[in-house]
């Protein structure tokens, strides 16, 4: 079994995006992290877009509104910062607590400075497989670690659970493309899946995104498949100082004895996840100065 080491790999992309901001002539590329609420997931994550920013010479500048703020304020926010030339990208972090509308909110977002790429014309892009937009983090840094690993989806069955805007559409779109390292045979299951497991168990390649902990147990797991585990889930545990520990969508002790290649969780997808963040941010400054 070969662990896909996600740190690592994130590692060599952040020193890579490090030198292409390094070479940009003009000012540094700016993305702008807008947060609202305290859900102390949403905290860490902002925190860490902030940090891996700064790390690569990426300007950040962090919007935390009232948790009161209304929708039209919220949307009036987001018109101000895609009228401003000094922002190149907008992530606004999802879940926007309620009664706030998010795919309104992602919809505001202009298409170019969209570097979370959940606008409906990116995502139409990765359809229409036109590069020319931005594919949802993510997505991107799944398909990346399956680039960097050695697996090719081509002739391969990919079964992908969750429908989710944020991971599931999409990375099921991206893995069924017709180009190098794609081209695979995809299924996409979810709720209304009448059986699971019988699915799962076809998997060369199986994406698990559904957001509950350890849902992937051995037995539903092909000796020998690649698993990419996007779940990050915070479970109860007395003996970490935090009181929780983070744990994937897949049972990792069990199914790492089955698999071929695996994703740990921390360590796995979440790191790629920033880093595309940070290469959609660089993409977003190229275009607004071309
Ligand atoms: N919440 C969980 N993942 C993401 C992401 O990729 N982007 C945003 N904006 N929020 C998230």
């Amino acid at each position: 079994m070969q662990l896909i080491d996600g740190n690592a790999i994130a590692a060599s992309i952040i020193a890579e995006l490090k030198s292409q901001v390094a070479a940009l002539p003009g000012r540094k590329p700016c993305l702008a992290l807008v947060r609202v609420g305290e859900d102390p997931a949403s905290v860490s994550y902002v925190k860490k877009k902030e940090k891996t920013a700064a790390e690569i010479g990426i300007e950040s500048r962090i919007i935390l509104p009232p948790v009161t703020i209304s929708q039209a304020e919220l949307e009036k926010l987001i018109d101000d910062l895609n009228a401003d030339p000094g922002v190149d990208g907008i992530l606004v972090q999802s879940p926007l607590p309620k009664p706030l509308e998010e795919l309104a909110v992602f919809r505001r977002i202009a298409a170019h400075k969209d570097v979370d790429g959940f606008h409906t014309l990116n995502l139409g892009k990765i359809a229409q497989e036109d590069d020319s937009g931005f594919v949802a983090c993510t997505p991107a840094g799944v398909m990346e670690l399956l680039a960097r690993s050695g697996t090719d989806l081509k002739g391969k069955h990919v079964v992908v659970l969750g429908r989710s805007l944020i991971v599931g559409k999409p990375v099921a779109l991206l893995a069924l493309q017709k180009k190098a390292g794609a081209n695979g045979t995809v299924t996409v299951c979810h709720s209304g899946t009448a059986d699971v497991a019988a699915l799962t168990r076809q998997a060369d390649v199986l994406i698990a995104a559904i957001g509950r902990a350890e849902f992937v147990k051995g037995h539903m797991v092909k000796p020998g498949a690649v698993v990419i585990d996007v779940g990050i889930n915070r479970v109860a545990d007395a003996s970490k100082k935090t009181g929780y520990k983070l744990v994937g969508d897949v049972d990792f002790a069990a199914v790492s004895q089955v698999a071929s290649k695996i994703t740990p969780v921390p360590g796995g997808v979440g790191p790629m996840t920033v880093c595309m963040l940070m290469q959609n941010t660089l993409k977003a400054r190229r275009l607004a100065a071309a």
